[in-house]
């Protein structure tokens, strides 16, 4: 049975990463990353993502040291499993550390990471990072033998990958979209029953937030590219505040209370 509340306030980490595509576009040094770090923060983000790439084709190691010298709140660093990334979360010692797949020709992470296939190496790249006090979460699908690989290595966070969920909705199956709702939901709950604690993101938007924002299990949801988009249109402030509005209105719509 799922717990009929949350099992605690919903977070928003909000990703940085294309304000640096945006950056880097041209070379120079505008917009600035950490600069929208801070508008972020300002506008009630309780914590920043930011995935330094293998390729470095937004966020730079710059960056890192300059997020990590200038955020108020925690810094989620997203990582593939190599050991050049592993070896500079042990030197920064972010807050979270997040694994993802990685592949150079990707646009952007398209699946979740091959736990199940990968669990002897997972499990030894992600002790010392976990014994350095870094909590380390894990990108998979809604997939039931992804999240009990998550499990048996140790991880205590999971993060479930929306993208599949996010385009059929923008393709308009809705059956499609309807069907891995469920499966999402299905394995949250899953996912919490085991211990572990359940975040959520990519692709998500101010129309497509609010049923995963009633998961009662989902603690966090870490959003970049929509939010960056949108701040052409409303600044970065409006859009965060909006995203924050509909979460809270999701929660307040399923349990009755926004603050949950
Ligand atoms: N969570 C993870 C693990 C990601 O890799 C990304 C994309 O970098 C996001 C969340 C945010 O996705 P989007 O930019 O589509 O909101």
């Amino acid at each position: 049975m799922p717990p009929a509340k949350p099992l605690g306030r919903l977070r928003l980490g909000v990703n940085i990463d294309h304000v640096a595509t945006v950056r880097n576009a041209r070379g120079g040094p505008w917009p600035d990353p950490v600069r929208a770090a801070k508008a972020a923060e300002a506008a009630g983000a309780d914590g920043i993502t930011a995935h330094l790439r293998e390729d470095r084709r937004h966020i730079t190691d710059a960056d890192i040291d300059a997020l990590v010298e200038n955020l108020s709140v925690p810094l989620n660093l997203e990582m593939a499993a190599t050991e050049e990334m592993q070896a500079i979360a042990l030197r920064h010692k972010p807050h979270a550390v997040c694994i993802v797949p990685e592949k150079r020709e990707e646009r952007t992470t398209e699946g979740g990471l091959e736990v199940a296939r990968e669990e002897n190496h997972l499990a030894h790249f992600i002790a010392p990072l976990r014994e350095v006090g870094c909590r380390v979460s894990i990108f998979i699908a809604a997939d039931r033998r992804q999240i009990e690989a998550a499990h048996r290595i140790g991880a205590p966070v999971i993060e479930l990958h929306t993208g599949a969920y996010c385009e059929h909705d923008i393709a308009g199956d809705i059956e499609a979209r309807d069907a891995e709702l469920e499966r999402l939901r299905e394995m949250a709950t899953f996912a919490s029953s085991l211990g572990l604690e359940v975040h959520a993101g990519h692709g998500l938007t101010f129309d497509n937030v609010k049923p995963v924002a009633a998961f009662p299990e989902v603690m966090e949801l870490n959003i970049g590219h929509f939010l960056v988009g949108e701040a052409i249109f409303s600044g970065l402030d409006g859009s965060i505040r909006q995203m924050r509005a509909l979460m809270d209105e999701a929660r307040a719509e399923a349990f009755g209370d926004a603050s949950a």
